[in-house]
């Protein structure tokens, strides 16, 4: 029988494609040129499957593609608010993605990102690079402290859970969180977090708020002016999550009236893209989308997203289906 044909829509680690190469008919991205919304109905015209990113944009219109020949869409990623999931079930394609195994590496980010802001880090960075560096002196680059802070998290799932760890038994830092489906009681009290009710009742406490919420319509801007209103002065913005959930504009004018203390971020609004305001600030962090930016990471989410297609073309059931 002929091999399912997959198209890999970008360059995946070596590992991943090799494995990847053993069992499907792979069409594979040496240039890892992002396709464009033709190209991705090409690669859905002519393939049995397809291994997209982020930087995929299956709308609607995209899937809307006749002759449709694929089946499966494995995407690489936890996340996938670039596939319209709705539309893909309305035309018989099942959705899978990679949770688990991206959850350690993006909780360490946004350590990174928290550590950073709040001790200043990418600034004193700057600063040795320049040659601006005259010598250590009592009041040179003050930050402020992490450990025994109160940290507040929107959403509380794997990622923020993971993240929820690091700080309490790692920073000693009060946790507090806030998600419409908390996990159990059991797993609270283990993290030692508190719940909120609210977005709000979150804000106002946390001296650092970390987002980890998936990009839905309900979440779209759900930190936009008013609520950036509610942190506190010397709070600082954590976000590993997408961009969508913070309105990027409102972000830079609470940032430019000092209405917060600043901002750690990995993922924007409009990707590669930055707000230019964002670029001039010396209490913003900046990182280009890193969350699951490791080797180990990206190998095992490669390997994840094998496994999908591994099931899905024996018929066996989805362990990771989203659609
Ligand atoms: C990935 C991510 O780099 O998995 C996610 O949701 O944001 C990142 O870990 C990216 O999505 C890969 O497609």
């Amino acid at each position: 029988m002929a091999r399912p044909v997959v198209v890999v829509t970008r360059r995946l680690p070596a590992a991943v494609e090799e494995a990847l190469a053993r069992e499907f008919e792979v069409r594979l991205n040496p240039e890892d040129r992002p396709l464009g919304a033709s190209e991705l109905q090409e690669a859905l015209r002519c393939a049995d499957a397809l291994l997209p990113t982020v930087t995929d944009r299956l709308t609607a219109e995209v899937l809307g593609v006749e002759p449709l020949r694929a089946r499966m869409i494995a995407n690489f990623g936890v996340g996938f608010n670039h596939i319209d999931v709705e539309a893909a079930k309305r035309r018989g394609i099942a959705v899978s993605n990679t949770p688990d195994v991206l959850t350690d590496a993006t909780a360490d980010l946004a350590m990174t990102l928290l550590l950073m802001v709040a001790r200043r880090a990418g600034e004193g960075e700057r600063h040795v690079r320049a040659g601006a560096w005259t010598g250590w002196r009592p009041t040179h680059m003050l930050g402020r402290m992490v450990s025994g802070k109160t940290l507040g998290l929107i959403g509380m799932g794997r990622i923020a859970r993971a993240v929820a760890q690091r700080a309490r038994h790692g920073f000693g830092m009060r946790v507090l969180f806030t998600d419409p489906y908390p996990p159990p009681p059991e797993v609270v009290r283990a993290l030692g977090a508190e719940p909120r009710d609210g977005v709000e009742a979150v804000l106002e406490e946390s001296d650092f708020v970390s987002l980890h919420c998936p990009a839905t319509p309900e979440t779209r801007h759900l930190i936009n002016a008013e609520r950036l209103a509610r942190m506190k002065r010397t709070a600082y913005l954590i976000n590993t999550a997408r961009g969508d959930v913070v309105d990027e504009q409102a972000l830079v004018e609470a940032l430019r009236a000092g209405r917060i203390a600043g901002a750690g971020l990995d993922v924007y609004e409009r990707e590669p893209q930055i707000a230019p305001a964002l670029l001039a600030m010396e209490n913003v962090v900046l990182l280009p989308h890193l969350g699951s930016a490791t080797e180990e990471t990206r190998v095992a989410m490669g390997m994840r997203a094998l496994e999908n297609l591994r099931l899905y073309f024996a018929g066996a059931p989805l362990r990771d289906r989203v659609a």
